[in-house]
């Protein structure tokens, strides 16, 4: 489904060489594997499909509860539950073919080969573009966290770079580092295509029956508007200090959001854990965008880029 109709605006964008029909793309984890929310949330929507991680096994996730709501916010534990990657691309990648939609595949693994393997494994799908998700233990160094070490970030990104030509490699990055611009440099460093910013930040309740967290992890990650202002002021600093292209995730609920992150360097954007209060809010915001274009006389999003500048 096309969002380009006569006299519209035009609000496709690119992402480096990857072209998009729309600048609002779903984000990993919040739309399962790209046909979960369909038909109330037709994939077809997104200028981009990114699904959710999958890591070379299965995995069952963490225990429940793993959800909390927060003012305008939401606390996650989901653990990277998945269905693998040999089922990823025996049964989803096809679901998504048969549509025409090429996804940009998130994956995690626990070591540099790993995510080699698994992207050379993707190498022969069709797919757009590779998101890696950085943000999971590593087992090589007992659970450090690979998203913060800026030498792992550069290993993984070049061991996958050197088994992924299919298409770009893009990088998602944690915010919960002391200068996260030191890890984008870091993935440029190591050849990515793009950075993502920002995953979930480190976030916790406490059920007061228990005074304990709720969750088995004890930590979890939070999203939703709440972290926007956090997520906006990442992009800004990212996309003055790498060359390469920065795509905009946390918090985007509305067409000015989009457009803020647009305003402040992102190429593109994601949008996740507002769509579980609203699942057709994406289709909204794209005719809310078109709109705004048009008010103020602009053809295209590229054109409202320019003027910007
Ligand atoms: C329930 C849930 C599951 C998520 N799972 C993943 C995941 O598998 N991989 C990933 O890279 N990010 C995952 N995320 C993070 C989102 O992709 C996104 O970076 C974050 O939620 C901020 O965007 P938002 O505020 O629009 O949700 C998840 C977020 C939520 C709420």
């Amino acid at each position: 489904m096309s969002r380009i109709r006569a006299g519209q605006p035009d609000l496709s964008v690119e992402v480096g060489s990857l072209q998009l029909t729309n600048p609002l793309c779903s984000a990993s984890g919040c739309f399962g594997y790209g046909l979960d929310c369909d038909p109330l949330l037709p994939p077809e929507v997104f200028g981009g499909v990114v699904t959710k991680t999958v890591t070379p096994q299965p995995r069952k996730g963490n225990p429940v509860p793993r959800l909390r709501e927060t003012s305008s916010g939401l606390l996650n534990s989901i653990g990277l539950e998945n269905c693998g990657l040999s089922p990823f691309i025996l049964e989803k990648i096809p679901a998504l073919a048969a549509r025409g939609i090429k996804p940009i595949v998130s994956i995690s693994a626990g070591d540099p080969q790993g995510f080699a393997d698994m992207a050379s494994a993707l190498n022969r799908e069709p797919v757009a573009a590779l998101e890696l998700n950085l943000s999971c233990p590593n087992v090589a160094s007992a659970g450090a966290n690979f998203a913060t070490d800026p030498g792992a970030v550069v290993e993984i990104v070049a061991a996958v770079k050197g088994a992924f030509t299919a298409g770009p490699v893009w990088v998602k990055l944690t915010p919960n580092v002391t200068d996260i611009t030191a890890i984008a440099a870091a993935a440029a460093a190591g050849g990515a295509d793009a950075v993502c910013a920002i995953n979930t930040l480190l976030g916790m309740d406490i059920d007061l029956t228990t005074g304990r967290s709720p969750f088995a992890r004890t930590t979890a990650g939070l999203s939703g508007p709440a972290i926007m202002p956090v997520a906006l002021a990442a992009v800004y600093r990212i996309s003055r200090s790498v060359e390469i292209p920065v795509v905009g995730i946390g918090g985007i609920a509305s067409a000015e959001d989009v457009l803020k992150f647009l305003a402040a360097g992102a190429s593109a954007v994601q949008v996740g854990t507002i769509v579980f209060r609203d699942p057709t809010l994406p289709a909204r915001i794209l005719d809310e965008l078109a709109a705004w274009l048009t008010e103020r006389g602009c053809d295209s999003i590229s054109e409202l880029e320019t003027a910007w500048r």
